[in-house]
């Protein structure tokens, strides 16, 4: 199994959207995928349909009451962890002793049972991102292609560092994702630039593919429809799929 997340301590530069995309290509390319929804805001659940209420949670799966085979809802395809509003407190509701690896421990149980785990954290470094960092073998980095979304990776990156000391030694970066972007604007050119230059920082790349702006995203959320079902032909379904190969080159070495 390789886990993957796409992280940032940044609100709305599309790690869910970017989570939900790569799910969705290696579910119809025949990979088993289990997604786990670390966001108290619960956006990827309710985006794939997961029933929240009543149920185990990821909130449960860190503290220990419930197992990943436990909390998983299988639904057209995929297997979902949902999120659970009160995910904010995890770090209260868990024990301190190995706090950092519970998502981990949790995860290598099912290592043998899916190809793929794609974890969505929340804008917020903390123990949910923590543990998600911790039990991932590769981030991605989504950077909205905006004046002070790069500020994002500037902090994530100072994250990823701390992780690889202390929790995750192995963890790779497997680029920047440059999303919402409009290649016809001077902003994004400098966008471009600036995260071409951190990337060289990060020993990382920047991903040739990037992610155009589209309503389409939004109606399909809106829907609750994978972007390749939804809108199969759109520039942004060929913008995903191309950044979803060259990620996948990356993974598979
Ligand atoms: N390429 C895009 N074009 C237009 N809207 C987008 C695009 N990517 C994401 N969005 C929208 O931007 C908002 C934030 O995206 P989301 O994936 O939820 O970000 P995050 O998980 O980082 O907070 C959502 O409403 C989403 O539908
Ligand atoms: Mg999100």
């Amino acid at each position: 199994m390789i886990t993957l997340a796409a992280a940032s301590q940044k609100g709305g530069v599309a790690k869910t959207t970017t989570n939900l995309a790569i799910g969705a290509k290696l579910t119809q390319d025949g990979a088993r995928v289990l997604y786990i929804d670390l966001d108290p805001q619960m956006n990827l659940s309710t985006t794939l349909k997961a029933a929240t209420a009543g149920v185990a949670s990821s909130l449960e799966v860190l503290t220990g009451e419930a197992t990943i085979a436990g909390a998983a809802q299988l639904i057209d395809g995929y297997a979902v962890v949902p999120a659970s509003r009160l995910n904010g407190k995890a770090d209260d509701l868990m024990s301190s002793v190995g706090k950092d690896y519970r998502l981990r421990k949790a995860l290598s149980a099912v290592a043998d049972d899916y190809d793929f785990a794609i974890l969505d954290t929340p804008p917020a470094l903390g123990t949910l991102t923590v543990n998600a960092l911790t039990a991932s073998d590769w981030v991605v980095i989504p950077a909205q292609a905006d004046a002070y979304s790069l500020d994002g990776v500037t902090d994530l990156a100072a994250t990823i560092e701390a992780i690889r000391e202390y929790t995750n030694p192995d963890l790779k970066i497997a680029g920047i994702l440059l999303t919402r972007y409009n290649p016809r604007t001077s902003i994004s050119r400098i966008i471009h630039e600036d995260a071409e230059a951190m990337a060289a920082e990060l020993d990382t790349k920047v991903f040739r593919a990037w992610i155009r702006e589209a309503t389409v995203i939004k109606e399909a959320q809106a829907v609750k429809q994978p972007l390749f079902e939804y809108a199969p032909s759109a520039k942004v379904a060929y913008d995903y799929r191309f950044f979803i190969e060259e990620l996948m080159e990356g993974v598979n070495g």
